[in-house]
């Protein structure tokens, strides 16, 4: 069990969503096969139909890993997105370009190398759309940032903020995870409770939630 959501109720999600069958697809089976941790196909179908209902012009993911949610984005967008990643890992970054190369998405995708909280502090500009999946521990210290950098009509769409529901209860908390939980818990409480955003929580993939401005 996923600590979200019951296995049958995923398996029956996954099933509806079917298998990719382009470069996604190939991705998908790299990630697999290397241990890559990469959005789950319930929270990539999320993904996918946000950014084709928002339309964004321009959008900035926290955490690239291979490139996957990149090119799922860009091409849910159907080009029609700037996307800028962010990704400390130099393995990733060189995995993560050569594949952007090797699938043609070098003039809509830009990865930029370094940790996420550095990289925020110095980046400019406005974003329609923020994907934050790097560093569970962080999201708090990048929230700020995150929301300089929103557009005013723009989302920000955070990843695994359930934390395989550990974030939810106790029970399932493992004793060395206990300061992300904490952290995640602290985030949630913030863009729940913040006046100026609103902000949905939904049980599905590892959990993800929607905030914006009022
Ligand atoms: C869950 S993976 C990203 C998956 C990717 N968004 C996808 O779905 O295809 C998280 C990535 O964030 C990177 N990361 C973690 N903490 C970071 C930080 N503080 N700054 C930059 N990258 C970070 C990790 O190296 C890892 O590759």
């Amino acid at each position: 069990m996923s600590g979200i959501t019951h296995d049958y109720m995923e398996e029956y999600l996954r099933g509806l969503i079917g298998d990719r069958e382009d470069e996604l697809y190939e991705l998908e089976k790299y990630a697999e096969e290397n241990a890559v941790p990469i959005v789950q196909k319930e929270a990539g179908k999320f993904l996918e139909f946000m950014v084709s209902m928002k339309k964004p012009k321009k959008i900035l993911e926290l955490g690239t890993a291979i490139g996957y949610s990149a090119i799922l984005m860009s091409k849910a967008a159907n080009g029609n997105a700037d996307i800028t990643s962010i990704e400390r890992d130099e393995n990733m970054v060189s995995i993560a370009e050569n594949n952007i190369s090797k699938y043609n998405f070098n003039d809509k995708i830009k990865v930029i190398q370094g940790d996420c909280l550095e990289i925020l502090e110095k980046l400019d500009g406005k974003f329609d759309l923020i994907f934050m999946d790097a560093g569970k521990g962080h999201y708090n210290h990048f929230l700020p940032h995150c929301l300089r950098l929103l557009a005013e009509e723009g989302i920000i769409i955070s990843d695994n903020v359930l934390f395989r529901g550990m974030v939810a209860t106790n029970d399932l908390v493992k004793r060395r995870k206990i300061t992300i939980v904490k952290r995640m818990r602290d985030y949630l409480e913030t863009i729940s409770k913040d006046k100026d955003l609103i902000t949905t929580i939904i049980p599905m993939g590892d959990g993800i939630a929607v905030t914006k401005r009022r």
